[in-house]
């Protein structure tokens, strides 16, 4: 069995206790190292001034962490500013956002020739090489430049956007470029594949050959669709024992007869948190009978504090939020209730639970393994009801959801009145539906998939085309 060598922006090493770490790509990766040995390299969070070229490598038996620190230079550059004030705008549609900076780019190139160095050094030739995430386009390029010739592949987290919105992104020719370095690329909908291939196509001039490869310069990759999905039965677990936890005791009090909706998100534009509460505040203008009787939970934790634009959203929402609150609250009852913290996934499992509503609506997301959480925490004699945006990558699979438009407060609005007060027969025939598709393609699946086609021999042969 080959060794699996995961690369990612964050590391996610599991604490002193031995406590392994919760969420995204740690619960993700999970089973797949447990299939592989493994090695996981990337920013040790940390900054330094003079970090070393070496990892520090932190050993936890099957998996060995490799961890880089960086300069404060390097995380302004790399982290807040090309990767999170330039591309993460771009690849979620709002150019308008977005903020390039030529020297923040040459600190994100800077960064991914660092890593590829380093990480030259611990690779073995059998190796198997994942990418993730928008951090580490360049980084194959990098490792080849180094003369790694291992299989590596790259997972895009996030949505891979048309060629005419990636297009007004300066460099993003030389990312597409970079892109051609992988072996394989994932991303989670056939729509994000097909617009990455049709900027291939746009940008560079690639051929395509079917279904899935894409030919530049006589060097070939195949570029898919793998749907994240999420460990079910674990989080099913975690919502049934939830009740004795003392948060989802003193929600549960404090909720009396009133209806809960949830919605739990990074505090980031792309989640369309203002839009979202303005939509529930449409829902309380046309439903007048509501009020009183239904309150909705935002919980956004803070991310990403030092990029200027996630500022401004924060005080957007805080001024949406005392507006709403104001205009409509009553002594007894306050419409929204909003926390930064970050809560455990138990927690989150039992506050799923409890609402007979989750309201996913971002304006863009990869995938939001929030709505795929919020089902699978469902009663299933009782479950509530999913509102997701069409604009997540998870609309594409739930389609049993009400599915929305997020720019559409209107639309939004009667999404919320249908579900609550949708009959339970219809509430558990799209449960089920929903749960169907989570358990067919959960996320061990979804790492399994993924390794398989980088090591099938569709993926060698493409590979061996080039020249
Ligand atoms: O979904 C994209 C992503 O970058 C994930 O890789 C990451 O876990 C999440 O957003 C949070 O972002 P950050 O690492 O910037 O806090």
């Amino acid at each position: 069995m080959p060794r699996l060598v995961v690369v990612s922006n964050r590391v996610a090493v599991p604490d002193p206790t031995g406590n392994r770490a919760a969420g995204g790509l740690a619960v993700a990766l999970r089973e797949a190292f447990e299939a592989y040995r493994g090695l996981w390299f990337g920013w040790s969070g940390k900054v330094a001034a003079h970090p070393s070229t070496e990892p520090r490598i932190v050993d936890k038996g099957q998996v060995q962490y490799a961890l880089m620190d960086l300069t404060s230079l390097d995380r302004q550059e790399y982290y807040n500013g090309f990767a999170n004030r330039a591309l993460w705008p771009i690849m979620h549609y709002r150019i308008g956002l977005s903020e390039f900076s030529r020297a923040d780019y040459q600190g994100y190139l800077r960064v991914n020739r660092t890593f590829a160095n380093a990480l030259a050094q611990l690779i073995r030739p059998d190796d198997l090489v994942w990418v993730h995430d928008y951090h580490l386009i360049p980084l194959a390029a990098e490792l080849r430049a180094a003369g790694i010739t291992n299989l590596i592949g790259y997972f895009h987290h996030i949505p891979w956007p048309a060629p005419e919105v990636l297009g007004a992104l300066p460099g993003s020719r030389e990312l597409l470029r970079a892109i051609m370095d992988y072996n394989l690329v994932g991303v989670h909908t056939e729509r994000d594949a097909d617009n990455l291939r049709r900027g291939l196509i746009h940008d560079l001039g690639a051929i395509q050959h079917k279904p899935d490869v894409v030919e530049v310069d006589r060097q070939r990759t195949r570029i898919k669709g793998f749907p994240i999905g999420i460990d079910v039965g674990e989080f099913q677990r975690l919502a049934g024992r939830s009740q004795s936890n003392r948060i989802i005791r003193q929600t549960t009090d404090g909720l009396g007869s009133r209806k809960l909706i949830i919605g739990v998100d990074r505090l980031d534009y792309s989640k369309g948190i203002p839009e979202r509460m303005e939509a529930f505040e449409r829902f309380l203008g046309t439903n007048p009978d509501q009020r009183g009787r239904v309150t909705y939970l935002q919980i956004a934790p803070t991310s990403r504090s030092e990029v200027p634009e996630y500022a401004t959203l924060g005080r957007v929402v805080n001024e949406t939020l005392g507006r709403i609150n104001g205009t409509l609250g009553e002594p007894g009852w306050v419409p929204i209730h909003y926390v930064t913290s970050t809560y455990q996934r138990s927690v989150l499992a039992g506050l799923y639970r409890l609402a007979a509503v989750g309201l996913i609506t971002p304006m863009r997301d990869g995938m939001n393994l929030v709505a795929k959480e919020y089902v699978a925490a469902q009663d299933p004699a009782d479950p509530g009801v999913l509102i997701l945006s069409k604009f997540a990558g998870a609309a594409q699979q739930l389609k049993a959801a009400l599915i929305v438009n997020p720019n559409d407060k209107i639309e939004v609005a009667e999404a919320i009145r249908e579900a609550l007060q949708m009959s339970q027969e219809e509430r558990v025939s799209r449960w089920e539906s929903m749960m169907s598709v989570l358990q067919a393609q959960d996320v061990s699946w979804w790492a399994a998939t993924f390794l398989k086609e980088l090591t099938s021999n569709k993926t060698r042969t493409a590979s061996r085309a080039s020249v």
